[in-house]
């Protein structure tokens, strides 16, 4: 069975085998507390079995905007709505905040995860240079809620 439930600070080594398995980054523990003090309503875990499995961590800008920090599912677990489990339940978690749009950047490279947002309603609205630490660029895209 697949739930989704809000992080807890004990879930940080699974979030840090999911982001090197699907990030390839090692990030330090603390900056996932720092993420989750911000918005804590706004990092979700998915949980296969009671295996976390995916989880989404997002920040708001300002009282209206949601920015989608990071978003993955491990690659074992791919392709059955995790993704899209998380990020539906983080638009409900958006509404009741009283956020009206998620923002994101994304690799130009990543087309895999471009199609996925395409799908779930993103449009691409603008680029970052030099986004990424290796020099790539960043499109940013945005959704606005219940449209
Ligand atoms: C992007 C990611 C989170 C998607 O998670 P997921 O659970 O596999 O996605 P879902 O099963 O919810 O996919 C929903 C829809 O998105 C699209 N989609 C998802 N993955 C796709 C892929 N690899 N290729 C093409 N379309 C894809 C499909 O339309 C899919 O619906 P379908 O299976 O009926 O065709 C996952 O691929 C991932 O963790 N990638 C690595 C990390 C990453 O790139 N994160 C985003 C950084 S901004």
């Amino acid at each position: 069975m697949i739930v989704t439930r809000p992080f807890s600070p004990t879930d940080i080594p699974n979030v840090m085998s999911i982001v090197k398995d699907s990030l390839g980054e090692s990030y330090p523990p603390s900056l996932y507390l720092t993420i989750h003090n911000l918005w804590p309503e706004g990092f979700l875990m998915a949980v296969e079995d009671g295996r976390p499995v995916g989880f989404v961590a997002s920040v708001t800008i300002g009282s209206k905007i949601a920015r989608v920090l990071m978003l993955a599912v491990l690659r074992t677990n791919r392709r059955r709505y995790l993704g899209r489990t998380l990020m539906r339940t983080l638009y409900e978690k958006c509404t009741l905040s009283g956020v009206d749009t998620v923002v994101l950047e994304v690799r130009k490279s990543n087309t895999e995860a471009m199609t996925f947002y395409k799908r779930e309603g993103f449009e691409t609205f603008g680029e970052v240079k030099n986004f990424y630490s290796n020099g790539e660029d960043a499109w940013k895209m945005m959704k606005v809620l219940g449209t």
